[in-house]
């Protein structure tokens, strides 16, 4: 099973997605069952590590983010099981890579969040701390519900 995570920058909300879910599996001792990832739909920070906003909020909750950031490419969506938008922007950018040969799933993370309000991981970077942290609790709730669903593909794949 293959997951990648995807937003525009590649260096806040998707390299904390990346970073939560890998913290879940590894807890669940699913990480030889559960290949994760992360990338983004635009170019401007390729090769760069997380945030450092993002990474400190992170490690505050014992999570160490250590992705590089790089572009999703159209094969990624025949590599990938699922690949998980964080807002709708991301998702119709994902699409446009479509080349008809797509075999993911290209699902909208907060589709698994209990509490989705407007369905979109809000983009942090321009504003201050506190908007990490409800970035990382809206991950951290909707990949808890996210691994439940893998879990039971697990069990009996489609
Ligand atoms: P991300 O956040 O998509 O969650 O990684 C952003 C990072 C960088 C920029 C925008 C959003 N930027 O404009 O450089």
């Amino acid at each position: 099973m293959k997951v990648l995570f995807v937003c525009l920058g590649n260096i806040c909300r998707s390299p904390m997605a990346e970073g939560v879910f890998k913290y879940l599996v590894e807890k669940e001792n699913l990480e030889n069952k559960i290949e994760i990832d992360s990338a983004g739909t635009a170019a401007y920070h390729v090769g760069n590590s997380p945030d450092t906003r993002m990474r400190d909020v992170a490690a505050s909750h014992g999570i160490l983010l250590t992705s590089k950031a790089r572009e999703i490419t159209p094969l990624d969506l025949r590599d990938f099981d699922y690949i998980i938008a964080m807002d709708q922007s991301n998702f119709d950018n994902i699409l446009l890579l479509d080349k008809g040969e797509t075999t993911a799933k290209v699902v909208m993370m907060r589709e698994f969040d209990s509490d989705p309000e407007d369905g979109n991981v809000p983009d942090p970077y321009y504003g201050g701390l506190d908007g990490f942290e409800k970035v990382y609790q809206i991950l951290m709730r909707s990949n808890l519900t996210f691994l439940e669903k893998i879990k039971q593909e697990l069990k009996s794949p489609s």
